[in-house]
C-alpha cells in the first residue's frame, strides 16, 4: 500500500527520496512522485503513474536544490492510478506539498465546502483536499494550519506536509497509518516503514495515533491536536541493510523462501528447551494463573497470517487440547464479537500494521478481552498496542508475497501451543519428541529447497492450466489454502485450496483431462483418506502433482509427478509441505514473464479497509 518518505536536512534530498520509495516499492503501488523546493518561493514537484524507474527516467536533468523534499508511492483508493492522481498533492497557490497515506472519509463534503471557496481541484483524489485545506488556515506558521485542517478531517491518515516559506521544516501527524522519524546528525527522515530509513539511521521514534511532529535538521518536537507536549522515546532498529537487500538472488521471494531454514533456526533459539520438552516465551506478559485459566483460543488474521493460524489451530488444539477458533479479521471487526474472559486471542501479522487485523484486535480489547501480538515487524503498531506476545524473528519480509513470514508464524504459535500443552496434559517424553523434530526443520527445510529444479519443471507444466486445484487434511488443509494464495498472487493463474474432502462438494466438477490438481499427503494418519482422493481424480483423468514423503510407493504410482519431502513429526507436515508451493508460484510466475516481487494489484501491508 502507499508509502512516505520525507527528508530535511542538509544533503539533496531528491536521491535520498527516490532510494527511500525504492525500498518501499514492496509495499505494492502504482505510482509515485517526489517535491521540494524549487528555489523560487514555490514547491517543485514531479509525478509520474507507472513504476519508480518511469518517475527516475522522466525527472528533469537539473532538479532544485533545497533542504527538504518528500515523496510517495500510491496505490490508488481514489481516482484511477494516472499523474494529476499521483502525489504529492498541492495546494491552489502551489506553496503546500502533501503526502498522504490512508482514507480521507469526508473528502467529498470537504471537496464541495472548498470548491465554493473557489478553490480549483486538479485530482480526483480524497487526498488533495488536505493542501487546499490546509492553505485555507495558513497565517505563517504550517504546524498550526496543518493541525486547524486535520480538525476537519474524518479517516485515516499518515501525512507529510511542507510549505515553501517554511524551506527547513517537516509537518508530520498520524492518525491510523503508520509513521515512523528517523533521527540522524544534523539531519531528519520520516517514512512509512522503517526499510526506508535504514541506510540512513537506526534511532527511530514510531509516531502514535493523535501525534504532531515537527521535524527540522535540529531535530523533532512532538505534540498531540490541542498542542500538547508529548515527549517520544527514540529505539533502535534491530535491521541490518543486507537483510532488505536482494544480495545474489534474483528476487526477493526467492531469498525471502531459501531463508526458511534460517528464519525457523532463529525462532527456535532461547526458546525451545530441548531438556524439559518445553518452550520458553519471554514476552506473553501472563502470568500462571492466566495460563491455567484459558479455556479457549482464537486465532485473528488476514491473507497468508490467517493460514499460518490455521495451520496452528490443529497444533494448538492436540498439544494443548483446548479448542481453537481462526477468525477472519474483517469479518471478526464487524460482528460484534462475542469476548470472554477465558478466551485468549491473537493478532497475527507479519507486518504488524494489517488494518483490518488493527481493528479487530482493537475490538476484542475495547470489549475486555487480553490480545497478543504474533508480529515480525518491530515497533510495529500491532506489537504495541497488544498486550504481549511474541515476535516470529523472520527477518525483513520484502516480497509481496509472503514466504518467511508463515513459516515463522507457524513456528511461534507452535511453541506457544507445546508451553500451554505441556501445562496441561502433554507429558516431557512428547515435548521432547516435538522440539526434537522442530530442531530438524532446517535442514530438513534446506533438502527441500535443493530440489528446486525438479519444482521449477512441475511449476512449467502448469503454466497453461485454466484452474490447479490444491488438497489437503488437517494442517495440510491451510497449506492447500496458501499453496493456491501464493499462486494465485504471483502467477494469475486461477487456483483454489480445498479441504481434500470437500472436493467432492464442488471441485470435482472441474476437473478434467489433464486438470492440475496439487495433493498434500504427508505419510500421515490422513494419507489413506487423501490416497482415496487421489483415485477419484484419477478417474477423471486429472493430472496428479503430490508432495508426499520419500518412498511412498503408493502416492508415487498415483500421482503424475511428485515431489518428496523428509518425514517429520504428524503435527509439523505444514513446515514441509508448504515449501515447495511456494516454490512452484515463484517459478511459474518468474516463467510467465510477471514481475515476481511486485504483483498487480497487490500491497504487503494493507493499510486500508
Ligand atoms: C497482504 C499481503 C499478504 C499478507 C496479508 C496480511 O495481503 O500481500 O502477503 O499475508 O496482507 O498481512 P499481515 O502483515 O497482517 O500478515
Amino acid at each position: 500500500m502507499c508509502g512516505i518518505v520525507g527528508y530535511v536536512g542538509a544533503k539533496a534530498p531528491i536521491p535520498i527520496l527516490v532510494e527511500g520509495l525504492k525500498r518501499l516499492e514492496y509495499r505494492g503501488y502504482d505510482s509515485s512522485g517526489v517535491a521540494t523546493m524549487n528555489g523560487e518561493g514555490k514547491v517543485f514537484v514531479h509525478k509520474r503513474a507507472g513504476r519508480i524507474r518511469d518517475l527516475e527516467h522522466s525527472m528533469p536533468g537539473e532538479c532544485p536544490k533545497a533542504n527538504v523534499g518528500l515523496a510517495h508511492t500510491r496505490w490508488a483508493t481514489h481516482g484511477e492510478p494516472n499523474d494529476a492522481n499521483s502525489h504529492p498533492h498541492l495546494s491552489h497557490d502551489e506553496k503546500i506539498a502533501v503526502v498522504h497515506n490512508g482514507i480521507v472519509e469526508n473528502h467529498s463534503s470537504l471537496r464541495t465546502m472548498l470548491m465554493g471557496e473557489g478553490v480549483a481541484f486538479r485530482s480526483d483524489t480524497d487526498t488533495e483536499v488536505i493542501p487546499h485545506l490546509i492553505a485555507r488556515f495558513y497565517e505563517g506558521d504550517l504546524e498550526t494550519a496543518v493541525k486547524r485542517a486535520l480538525h476537519l478531517i474524518q479517516g485515516t491518515y499518515g501525512i507529510v506536509a511542507m510549505h515553501s516559506e517554511e524551506p527547513d521544516k517537516l509537518v508530520v501527524a498520524r492518525n491510523g497509518s503508520p509513521i515512523v522519524l528517523g533521527v540522524g546528525d544534523s539531519e531528519m527522515f520520516v517514512a512509512s516503514d522503517a526499510p526506508a530509513l535504514v541506510a540512513h539511521t537506526k534511532q527511530v521514534v514510531y509516531l502514535e495515533d493523535g501525534e504532531i511532529a515537527v521535524l527540522s535538521p535540529e531535530g523533532f518536537r512532538t505534540t498531540d491536536l490541542s498542542d500538547r507536549t508529548i515527549q517520544k522515546d527514540v529505539n533502535e532498529l534491530d535491521w541490518e541493510i543486507e537483510e532488505i537487500e536482494r544480495g545474489d538472488f534474483e528476487h526477493f521471494m526467492l531469498k525471502e523462501i531459501h531463508e526458511q531454514p534460517l528464519s525457523i533456526d532463529r525462532g527456535l533459539r532461547g526458546r525451545a528447551m530441548s531438556d524439559f520438552g518445553d518452550a520458553k516465551l519471554g514476552g506473553l506478559n501472563l502470568d500462571r494463573r492466566a495460563f491455567f485459566d484459558i479455556k479457549r483460543v482464537c486465532l485473528i488474521a488476514c491473507g497468508t497470517s490467517l493460514h499460518a493460524a490455521m495451520a496452528a489451530s490443529y497444533l494448538i488444539e492436540e498439544l494443548a487440547r483446548i479448542p481453537c477458533a481462526v477468525e477472519i479479521a474483517s469479518e471478526l471487526r464487524y460482528r460484534n464479537p462475542i469476548v470472554d474472559a477465558n478466551t485468549l486471542y491473537f493478532a497475527v501479522s507479519q507486518s504488524g500494521e494489517t488494518a483490518d487485523t488493527l481493528a479487530a484486535m482493537r475490538e476484542v480489547r475495547r470489549k475486555g478481552g487480553i490480545v497478543l501480538g504474533v508480529v515480525n515487524v518491530v515497533g510495529s503498531t500491532i506489537a504495541r498496542e497488544s498486550d504481549g506476545g511474541m515476535y516470529i524473528r523472520s527477518g525483513p519480509e520484502i516480497a509481496v508475497a509472503s514466504t518467511k513470514a508463515f513459516t515463522s508464524q507457524l513456528l511461534a504459535l507452535t511453541l506457544f501451543a507445546l508451553k500451554i500443552g505441556r501445562m496441561r496434559d502433554l507429558s516431557s517424553t512428547a515435548g521432547k519428541q516435538l522440539i526434537h523434530a522442530l530442531n530438524e526443520l532446517p535442514d530438513q527445510i534446506t533438502t527441500v529447497l535443493d530440489q528446486s529444479d525438479s519444482v521449477k519443471e512441475i511449476a512449467h507444466s502448469i503454466l497453461d492450466a485454466s484452474y490447479v486445484l490444491f488438497l489437503g487434511r488437517g494442517g495440510n488443509y491451510a497449506t492447500a489454502l496458501e499453496g493456491a494464495l501464493k499462486l494465485k498472487e504471483v502467477s494469475y493463474i486461477q487456483c483454489e485450496g480445498f479441504a481434500a474432502a470437500e472436493m467432492k462438494h464442488g471441485p470435482i466438477a472441474l476437473i478434467g483431462d489433464g486438470t492440475p490438481v496439487i495433493f498434500l499427503c504427508p505419510r500421515d494418519h490422513l494419507r489413506d483418506k487423501t490416497l482415496s482422493n487421489m483415485e477419484e481424480v484419477k478417474a477423471r483423468k486429472g493430472r496428479i502433482i503430490a508432495v508426499c514423503n520419500p518412498g511412498d510407493e503408493r502416492v508415487m504410482a498415483l500421482a503424475d509427478a511428485y515431489i518428496e519431502v523428509p518425514e517429520t513429526h504428524n503435527l509439523l507436515t505444514p513446515f514441509l509441505t508448504v515449501i515447495p508451493l511456494q516454490l512452484i508460484a515463484y517459478h511459474a510466475a518468474l516463467a510467465l514473464g510477471l514481475d515476481v516481487d511486485k504483483p498487480r494489484n497487490l500491497a504487503k501491508s494493507v493499510t486500508v479497509e
